[in-house]
């Protein structure tokens, strides 16, 4: 039977999701059917398909009691729309359908795990609770769970908030027992992720505490992951109130990976390196899969809850995810890169070889901005330079800068004249090395987005511009001196 609640959601986004013309949407960037989207929920394999759940408020482009909204794909690049999942319609979680992960039991139903929200009046004021429910279905339509909610405060560790106890993430370990790891707020007020386990995927029991912020990634954490790559042990969290770190952390909401080691029955997990996933300023939540060819697959929502304010005037939906992106270790550092499926969507290469850069220069065949362009830049020989430049989304108004200066390693995001009206964050440096004097920065534009990989993936930045599309021009400069420049651009269409 499918609840009122639901019924609601599902007619809402067939009226007005078709209404949404395409060319207000990325092309191959993941949206909200209609309304609000924030962290990507239940990314995973189910009938050989990938699926992807979001946080989803079909009634407006503001984030409001949270429904599970549904896509899936092949390929990572061309998604199926799929009608909401969950809506908030049981009383453990009236107040919001929380993020949460999914997996493919043995009997081919998929699971889904997510955080129940519920309010009540206590002492006068309206305090939230959190737990942890499930529910059951074919790849389209979900049953709650008539045992839900299945991981309550009776389930936390001592000190552990009630309150504050959300994001399962879920997975099914090859020897066929379940596992998933949440977050929770410990009485220090840092964060900390907690694992639990279950044989049947139903019956949910505490193991241990696997990491605690301790005051010092910011504070609360949020939407947890947690797998082993490469030989070590990684997880991701999402941290709130980050205090800065040289150019590692900003300040604010940001998304952390700890790569470790861990082993079942040793007790904690012992935190090696800690670093930023991605060092632009629109990223959070993220989120991963393993393919079925054996890839680690990251997505997470290409925002931060410090940038929602800045919406534009009209749009129908708000928020889109980030470019799916593998993942490895190489050096002791995580590596992403776009999908490899990308590369079968790129059309009209246009390549530039030994180009010898000083002075602002547009190339023929060099704009737009739905794009896959590569450049790389290393000095002539013997010759320094102060300053290399790339401007996208430019007109005679609007630009973004992307700027490397050799001499302190530091790669500027600058959007400032991106054309967005609010007074966000506009300008992000992180450190980037060259490799025997060269660097490579990898641009995926696809409209109003920037994902930036430099390095053959050693870090990622991501960001939103606002600049309207007919800004589109491309610039390359260097400052005081003479660089080598190759450029490899595609255009890319999804049909
Ligand atoms: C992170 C988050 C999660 C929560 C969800 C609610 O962005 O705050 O912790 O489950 O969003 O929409």
């Amino acid at each position: 039977m499918m609840s009122e609640e639901l019924r609601k959601a599902r007619e809402f986004e067939a009226a007005y999701g078709p209404q949404i013309p395409e060319s207000e949407r990325p092309l191959f960037h993941v949206t909200a059917g209609v309304g609000w989207l924030n962290d990507p929920n239940g990314f995973s394999v189910y009938r050989g398909e990938y699926h992807l759940f979001y946080q989803y408020h079909p009634y407006s482009t503001r984030w409001g009691p949270m429904h599970w909204g549904h896509l899936k794909t092949q390929d990572f690049v061309k998604w199926e729309r799929l009608p909401v999942a969950l809506a908030p319609d049981c009383d453990y979680d009236r107040a919001g359908c929380w993020s949460g992960g999914a997996l493919e039991l043995p009997d081919g139903r998929q699971l889904l795990m997510y955080t129940g929200r519920r309010t009540q009046e206590e002492n006068g004021r309206e305090v939230a609770y959190q737990t942890q429910c499930l529910a059951v279905g074919d790849g389209r339509d979900y049953q709650k769970y008539e045992g839900n909610p299945v991981l309550t405060a009776e389930n936390l560790p001592s000190g552990a908030s009630p309150y504050d106890f959300r994001d399962p993430k879920i997975w099914r370990e090859p020897d066929g027992t379940y596992h998933a790891v949440t977050v929770t707020r410990m009485e220090d007020g840092g964060g900390a992720v907690l694992l639990y386990a279950s044989d049947d995927g139903f019956a949910w029991r505490f193991e241990r505490v696997l990491t605690r912020c301790r005051n010092e990634y910011g504070t609360m954490w949020e939407c947890p992951d947690f797998f082993s790559l490469d030989g070590q042990q990684v997880i991701f969290v999402s941290p709130m109130e980050m205090r800065p770190m040289g150019l590692e952390f900003h300040v604010g909401y940001g998304a952390v990976y700890m790569l470790g080691r861990y082993h079942q029955g040793d007790g904690a997990f012992s935190r090696e390196t800690v670093r930023s996933l991605d060092y632009g300023l629109d990223f959070y939540a993220a989120q991963t899969l393993e393919t079925l060819d054996g890839r680690r697959v990251m997505i997470a929502w290409m925002q931060n809850w410090a940038t929602v304010a800045c919406q534009t005037h009209g749009a129908r939906c708000f928020g889109e995810m980030t470019i799916p992106r593998e993942l490895s270790i190489r050096d002791g550092q995580l590596i992403q890169n776009p999908v490899r499926e990308l590369e079968r969507y790129r059309v009209n290469p246009v390549i530039y070889r030994d180009i010898l850069l000083t002075e602002e220069i547009s190339l023929e065949g060099v704009r737009g901005r739905v794009l896959d362009m590569t450049v790389s830049v290393a000095p002539t020989s013997g010759n320094g330079y102060r300053a290399f430049k790339v401007r996208v989304a430019k007109d005679g108004e609007r630009e973004i800068a992307v700027q490397y200066t050799p001499d302190d390693g530091v790669i500027t995001l600058d959007r400032s004249r991106c054309g967005a009206a609010y007074d966000i964050t506009n300008v992000r440096k992180f450190l980037a090395r060259r490799r025997d004097g060269e660097l490579k920065l990898r641009f995926i534009m696809d409209r109003h987005s920037l994902e930036l990989f430099v390095n053959d993936g050693e870090q990622a930045a991501s960001l939103l511009l606002y600049a309207p599309e007919s800004a589109e021009g491309l610039t390359f400069e260097a400052e005081g001196g003479i660089v080598r420049m190759n450029i490899e651009k595609y255009g890319l269409e999804v049909p």
